[in-house]
């Protein structure tokens, strides 16, 4: 699983079901002895946690990764990184890179690959726990309006969600700063004020201000963004009354979003995060079993 582009309806759908199912309850054990190890070259905690939590859950034996304390600092590429675990018994990686399509230098590795989100391209883990999120709480995809707030042009989940999300049925909407936007790309005429976007849609859908990823051209005042762009307290009035608010986190309190509503009635917030650990569960057991693997 390195993108969405890669993700049919019927593969998305199987994900989802899967993870439904392990959401109720339903338990797996890896019959087969697999190591499963996480290279995170970026920062993360949600990622990672749930992917270590959704490997122990499934009986994986995950093979710690630190990169900091690795060989990559004696200047060892990604390559030869995955390929030394690959030779020394790794059977899947999850891997998070800085470098957008860093899994093309990976294409011939054996080992099951899992993108855990690469530089401004692509994050189809945290897609398949947002799917799901939304799939809870409305049963369906088509018909549905979601509004993806912020900072897209940086953002891997506006990417993959927009694609995945079109691929499902649902109408996708987007609202930001107009510099933070690449002309004719995932926009695609479907830009709304975000008056107008808060009123219009089921699902909003907020972005973490990419701080890492701005040179100063980029750059905002956070108190200004949080007034033109962000999800305030009167915006939030302004809501369908079953509109639900989503946001993959991190989060800059009082910046995207108001600090008050980041635990309110309509927030699935620490939903998703909850989400991710059945998601990734579903992931990876789908990745192994493509690798000939078997659960029981
Ligand atoms: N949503 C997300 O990818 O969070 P982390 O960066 O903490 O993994």
């Amino acid at each position: 699983m390195l993108t969405t582009t890669d993700l049919t309806v019927e593969k998305i759908n199987s994900l989802l079901k899967t993870a439904e199912e392990f959401a109720q309850g339903n338990t797996l054990k890896a019959a087969d002895e697999i190591y499963v190890s996480n290279l995170f070259f970026e920062d993360s905690t949600r990622t990672k946690t749930s992917f270590d939590i959704a490997q122990r859950r499934l009986g994986l034996n995950v093979v710690p990764f630190d990169v900091t304390s690795s060989s990559v600092n004696k200047g060892e590429s990604l390559y030869d990184t995955v390929r030394t675990l690959e030779s020394l018994g790794i059977n899947l990686a999850v891997i998070r890179h800085g470098k957008d399509k860093y899994y093309e230098e990976l294409k011939d590795v054996k080992l099951a690959l899992i993108n855990g989100g690469d530089g401004s391209g692509n994050h189809p883990t945290q897609t398949i726990l947002d799917l799901m999120t939304i799939h809870q709480e409305f049963g369906k995809f088509k018909g549905l309006k979601v509004g993806i707030v912020g900072d897209v042009k940086h953002s891997r989940v506006a990417n993959s969600n927009a694609e995945a999300l079109r691929k499902m049925g649902a109408k996708v909407y987007f609202s930001g700063p107009e510099k933070w936007f690449d002309e004719g790309t995932i926009i695609n005429g479907t830009y709304l004020p975000i008056d107008d976007l808060v009123k219009e849609v089921d699902v909003l859908m907020l972005l973490r201000i990419q701080h890492e990823r701005h040179g100063e051209k980029m750059k905002i005042s956070l108190e200004s963004y949080h007034k033109k762009f962000g999800l305030t307290l009167d915006r939030e009035k302004a809501m369908k009354k079953e509109a639900i608010i989503m946001h993959p986190a991190p989060i800059n309190r009082g910046v995207e979003i108001a600090d008050e509503l980041v635990e309110s009635v309509r927030s699935r917030i620490f939903k998703q995060m909850e989400n991710g650990v059945y998601a990734r569960m579903a992931i990876l057991k789908e990745a192994l079993e493509e690798k000939g693997f078997k659960f029981k």
